[in-house]
């Protein structure tokens, strides 16, 4: 039997068809070069200066702020950046982190398996509601458990796509000011950008050590490179890095990574904007042709997800049997709820799939919806019946 097609909306991979192999391949060799011997010294707490160097003027350039490459530390991919401001906030076990109720499930689980409690903040296509934030901050200051930080996806939202507006993001950093509250804000997808205006980060709000942020290069380039980084002013970066045991990161992959991006940072982010944009495109145009009255999708403006919601009376059980028979790979929406709750949605990844499959692969996903709500309106109807067999006897 032929093997069966995958249509892989699963996880926020960036075009493999596009990926610079030669390219690399020359700049590894230049990058090894550059360093020649200094191979043999272990590359500091803050990591190799070229690249941090390129990455400050990478923020420097989005941000209109300067950064200076003495602020940023470079990472194990942006999750090293999460799980290392928790270590170094955190004192103790069962201390609480305040996150939007809907956030990436990498970090719902490095948290809860770091012994932190969630209290998840409700959104809405904006983002995190700041007053409710206020409400949440208050309530925890008056029981005597303040939160350790605001971790918090203004930009791109995973799961939903989300962006915060200007005018909110001052609202909450305000907000997080009034409650003495550190602001963690996590930007992997700052230069995944298609359309229209980019909204500042907060850390460009800001000019205070209680806003660190977080970011990569696995959404602009590959998760394989395992290249991240924290900015933070001081004393902040001194606080965290006194949390980092890990000898710094790896000189090798940052060396390879500052000779190729070196002179075509913009050039690159530009040339794989455009085809994510394409079939970003292409999965709206699917879900118009197909979807249009059964689900809902968001229509984000950048990152690499779209945030699908179908008929609540969908059978989730036959919804994920029918999309596991035809080889749709997604993320269910439960796995991004800070207390894991049923919701009524999945995540799509657009960046990874064949721009020729997207179709394909949504119109199958629509049919699996159609199956799994089918299903519970003729559990509801032999429900309904048995009823009323039951009051005629
Ligand atoms: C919001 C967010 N943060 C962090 C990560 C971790 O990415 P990486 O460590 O590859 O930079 C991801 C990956 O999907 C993510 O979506």
């Amino acid at each position: 039997m032929p093997d069966m097609k995958t249509y892989d909306f699963g996880s926020g991979r960036t075009d493999p068809a596009s990926f610079p192999v030669a390219e690399l391949a020359a700049a590894a060799q230049q990058g090894i070069e550059e360093v020649g011997t200094d191979f043999v010294n272990y590359p500091g707490e803050l990591g190799h200066l070229g690249l941090r160097e390129i990455m400050a003027m990478r923020e420097t350039k989005r941000e209109g702020i300067e950064v200076s490459p003495d602020h940023l530390t470079l990472t194990n991919g942006s999750f090293q950046g999460v799980t290392m401001v928790a270590e170094a906030l955190m004192e103790r076990p069962g201390e609480i982190i305040v996150t939007e109720e809907l956030t990436y499930s990498g970090t719902i689980g490095a948290y809860k398996r770091m012994g932190a409690q969630l209290v998840g903040v409700p959104i809405d296509d904006d983002g995190m509601r700041i007053d409710a934030l206020d409400r949440t901050l208050g309530e925890l200051a008056r029981r005597g458990t303040p939160p350790r930080f605001v971790y918090t996806l203004a930009t791109y939202q995973n799961p939903t796509g989300s962006v915060m507006p200007r005018p909110r993001r001052f609202e909450l950093l305000e907000v997080a000011r009034k409650h003495r509250v550190v602001v963690v804000e996590d930007n992997c997808y700052g230069d995944v950008h298609f359309e229209g205006p980019v909204q500042p980060a907060l850390y460009a709000l800001d000019d205070s050590p209680d806003v660190v942020y977080l970011c990569s290069l696995s959404k602009i380039f590959g998760p394989g490179v395992r290249l991240g980084y924290v900015l933070a002013r001081p004393p902040m970066m001194e606080r965290l890095l006194d949390r980092r045991y890990d000898g710094g990161n790896s000189l090798l992959a940052a060396a390879v990574c500052a000779a190729y991006f070196r002179d075509r940072l913009w050039d690159h982010i530009e040339f794989r904007n455009a085809l994510l944009k394409e079939k970003r495109d292409a999965v709206f145009a699917a879900f118009e042709k197909y979807g249009d009255g059964l689900c809902s999708w968001t229509r984000p403006v950048g990152g690499l997800f779209i945030w699908v919601g179908f008929p609540p009376v969908a059978n989730r059980q036959v919804l994920r049997e029918q999309l596991a028979e035809r080889q749709v790979l997604h993320a269910p929406g439960s796995s991004f709820h800070v207390h894991g709750q049923d919701v009524p949605f999945l995540r799509l990844a657009f960046g990874f799939i064949d721009r020729e499959d997207v179709e394909e692969g949504v119109r199958l996903l629509v049919e699996c919806v159609r199956a799994a709500v089918a299903d519970s309106a003729a559990i509801a109807a032999s429900e309904s019946e048995s009823v009323t067999m039951a009051s005629v006897v």
